[in-house]
């Protein structure tokens, strides 16, 4: 494992909100800010595919790099993709553009379970040389690392692809939860193994993206997901940096999110944050949450959008929040345009910092 000596920001305001300080000003940074929404990133990809420019050291650094440049956003996520990891151990997938990931050979019994690989932290030294890179060029901004948590990669690698229902993956975890708790172990030891080696090689923050875990029951996450989220979050603990727990649809999971021990709670657009910190309890801090659609809806809305979720963020402070990191409730949209979000992140940091 590559290892790098921890910057020491004990200004950057996302790293302040994070830790339970008062930043000099609101920290944002928004989902797949690196991407498709930036025309240099789409003339920086023409003909390199999706998982050999995840591959490349430079380009990473290249295409993480290029909205820090543009928005003056607070913080800055690794260029990567969830199931990075999972190729680099030797699963046979792609990522097809416009569909996302692709598996060749999905996960369905318990000889497939036993079959998968394990990760090594060396077959991902491209993307632990691309933090080493990133270190040099980002000053004083604060570098997030990321791994998908282990249901939403469960999700991919049974279903073998996105999914709408998920109806093969909760089909394994009613039918057979022997078979699934493996899997969520192998999966979970891969979580850990990719996370351990980007805070080798000296990410700031973490996060981890359990995209799908909205389409569970709070009994169904709590039985089958919780415990293995937990034992991320419990094994990556002696890092000391601040670490994200982030899904989708989670209105009804927040409290059991909020359990599985991240010193920062991501919420969807579906909860206002004065109410998701009553169900994620008082002790941490929360990151969200505009709709990303509302980036579509024009200055004035987006302007009076931006001051709601302000007011409802300061108000979940009174009630125990720690700090309040302003951030979509999911990824940017592909359409979006960028001088919106630029625009957008000048008026969050316009507004007094919360106290
Ligand atoms: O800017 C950032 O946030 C960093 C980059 C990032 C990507 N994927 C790049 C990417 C991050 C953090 C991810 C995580 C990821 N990947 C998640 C969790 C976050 C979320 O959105 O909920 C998930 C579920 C995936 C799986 C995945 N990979 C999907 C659903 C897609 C989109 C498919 C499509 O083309 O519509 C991908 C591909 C992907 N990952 C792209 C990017 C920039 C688009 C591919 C391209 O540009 O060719």
């Amino acid at each position: 494992m590559s290892t790098h000596t921890r910057r020491k920001l004990t200004d950057a305001p996302f790293l302040v909100a994070a830790t339970g300080g008062v930043p000099r000003r609101r920290p944002v940074w928004f989902m797949r800010q690196a991407g498709r929404s930036l025309p240099e990133y789409r003339e920086l990809r023409a003909g390199i595919g999706m998982l050999e420019s995840c591959f490349d050291p430079e380009l990473l650094c290249e295409i993480t790099m290029q909205p820090i440049r543009r928005h003056d956003v607070d913080a800055a996520i690794l260029f990567s993709d969830i199931v990075v990891p999972l190729k680099a151990a030797g699963i046979d997938l792609d990522i097809v553009p416009g569909v996302g990931p692709v598996v060749a050979n999905p996960v369905r019994t318990t000889a497939d379970v036993r079959a998968l690989p394990r990760l090594r932290a060396e077959e991902i030294g491209a993307v632990t040389d691309g933090i080493g890179l990133l270190l040099d060029e980002l000053g004083e901004v604060p570098l997030i690392g990321f791994a998908g948590a282990p249901f939403t990669l469960a999700s991919y690698l049974v279903e073998g692809g996105p999914s709408k229902n998920h109806e093969r993956t909760k089909a394994m975890m009613l039918a057979d939860p022997e078979t699934w708790h493996q899997l969520l172990g192998v999966l979970t030891d891969i979580t850990i193994e990719t996370l351990r080696a980007q805070i080798g090689a000296g990410v700031d923050a973490i996060q981890l993206f359990d995209s799908w875990a909205g389409a569970l029951t709070l009994a169904q996450y709590r039985e089958f997901v919780l415990p293995h989220s937990e034992r991320v979050f419990l094994e990556t603990a002696d890092a000391g940096i601040p670490r994200i727990h982030f899904g989708v649809g989670t209105g009804e999971l927040l409290g059991a999110m909020g359990e599985a021990g991240a010193d920062v709670v991501g919420v969807d657009w579906r909860v206002p944050l004065d109410t998701a910190v009553r169900r994620v309890g008082p002790g941490k801090a929360l990151q969200g949450n505009l709709d990303p659609a509302v980036l579509f809806a024009g200055p004035a809305a987006i302007d009076s959008e931006v001051r709601r979720i302000a007011r409802e963020a300061d108000a979940a402070l009174a009630l125990g929040a720690t700090g309040h990191i302003f951030n979509l409730g999911h990824g940017v949209l592909p359409n979006t345009d960028p001088a919106v979000i630029t625009d957008t992140v000048a008026l969050i940091h316009s507004l007094p910092s919360p106290l």
